[in-house]
């Protein structure tokens, strides 16, 4: 059931916060981590809204902007430069007002496609992150996901909400079959739902959308019934977070659905190249997770843990997760790449903590080496640390 678009922002709904939650609990400490790389930060809202929403909740420039000055009133570093950049195709107005109390903002009215590369023209050796909340999936091109890895920046973060549910339905009217999902429709609320039909031109387009034409052997599947869409979905998600792989080394999904059981009403995907976004965002996502979890179950308690998928993770099978993770570590391997390498594998199945708790124990039981930097504390004692940064270091290896 389409709705208009006109009332999304008189009242922030519970997915808005969770998706928003998403983005300001990662976006702080990634300031202040970037501040530390001496390079400028570009901080790119290519689907900005309105700043505000009219129950007074904040929109995501607002949540952005106050991270933003919170940061820079706290850092040590003096020569901290960041630029915010904010693009809407019907929302410039607005964004002028709700944003007048913030300095150095710049508002671009149109459409980010049309925007973005000169907006990054110039900005080589910046740090750039970009979050990118559309309504649908019409204006997201994986040839300018490809255009942004190859840059020159410092370092490129992407935050995406992709609506792949509705991907998957314009994809079966492109191939001439229609999606049917009653549940979703009940609560769905799809904004400016993209339309397409089935013609050449709809396959091209969708093709530029998924980066590829893999999308059309999962509805061909579908078509055949050999999958349902909840597997179409989900198949796709991971083809889609493959695929931007190809130029981003750790790629992360967390899919938000409205009740439990229920198709993802979309996902929120996050790429980058440095194990330390990456292993953020982890730890960003399962907190997030047990927000969500509250909105899902309407307050209830659960009774067993539950990963962001909704899938019930045992101890056990946690830590025989990580040895046969770990065990294929015959070389010395950071810790932090071979972490991540780890959730981008199985999912932000937990913290990284909890995933370094029982390295510590297969550390003690001798069935895995540690190399740390510095060897030893201040005191000659042994250290123990099991996370890099802050002039760390730790390398693993499997004992054979
Ligand atoms: C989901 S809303 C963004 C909500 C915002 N992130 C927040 O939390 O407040 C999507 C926005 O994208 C804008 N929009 C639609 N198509 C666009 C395009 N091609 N380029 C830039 N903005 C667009 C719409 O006007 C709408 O304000």
């Amino acid at each position: 059931m389409a709705k208009k678009n006109d009332d999304f922002f008189d009242e922030k709904k519970d997915w808005s916060k969770v998706k928003d939650a998403l983005l300001g609990n990662y976006f702080k400490p990634y300031v202040q981590k970037i501040l530390h790389t001496y390079r400028p930060l570009v901080y790119v809202d290519c689907f900005a809204g309105k700043g505000k929403f009219a129950d007074g909740n904040p929109g995501s420039p607002v949540i952005a902007l106050d991270i933003i000055k919170e940061c820079e009133a706290q850092t040590r570093v003096e020569t901290s430069s960041i630029e915010a950049t904010f693009i809407d195709l019907n929302y410039a107005a607005d964004l002028q007002e709700n944003l007048s109390g913030y300095s150095g903002v710049c508002i671009v009215s149109g459409k980010y496609e049309e925007n973005i590369k000169r907006i990054l023209k110039d900005k080589d050796n910046c740090n750039v992150f970009l979050y990118i909340d559309p309504y649908g999936i019409k204006a997201l091109q994986c040839s300018l996901f490809d255009y942004f890895a190859k840059r020159n920046f410092n370092s490129i973060e992407l935050l995406i909400n992709l609506n792949s549910f509705g991907f998957i339905r314009e994809a079966c009217h492109a191939m001439g079959t229609s999606f049917d999902a009653p549940d979703v429709f009940e609560d769905l609320v799809e904004y400016d739902p993209t339309k397409l039909d089935a013609t050449e031109k709809s396959i091209r387009e969708l093709n530029e959308i998924a980066g590829g034409d893999y999308w059309q052997a999962i509805i061909a599947a579908y078509k055949k019934k050999e999958i349902d869409g909840y597997e179409a979905e989900s198949q796709f998600a991971e083809q889609y977070c493959m695929r931007l792989m190809d130029n981003f080394r750790y790629v992360l999904n967390m899919p938000l659905r409205i009740k439990r059981g229920q198709r993802p009403k979309y996902r929120m995907i996050h790429a980058t190249n440095h194990t330390d976004g990456c292993l953020l965002m982890v730890d960003n996502i399962c907190k997030r997770w047990e927000m969500w979890q509250d909105v899902q179950n309407e307050g209830q308690m659960t009774l067993f843990p539950e990963t962001y998928d909704n899938q019930f993770l045992s101890e056990e099978t946690l830590e025989r997760m990580v040895v046969e993770h770990f065990s294929q570590c015959s070389k010395w391997t950071s810790l932090s790449e071979a972490l991540a390498i780890f959730f981008v594998m199985h999912g932000p199945i937990c913290k990284a903590g909890e995933a370094t708790k029982i390295l510590s124990r297969l550390e003690k039981e001798g069935c895995l080496s540690v190399l740390r930097n510095p060897e030893k504390t201040e005191k000659g004692t042994p250290t123990k640390f099991m996370t890099e940064g802050k002039g760390k270091t730790v390398s693993v290896r499997w004992k054979t």
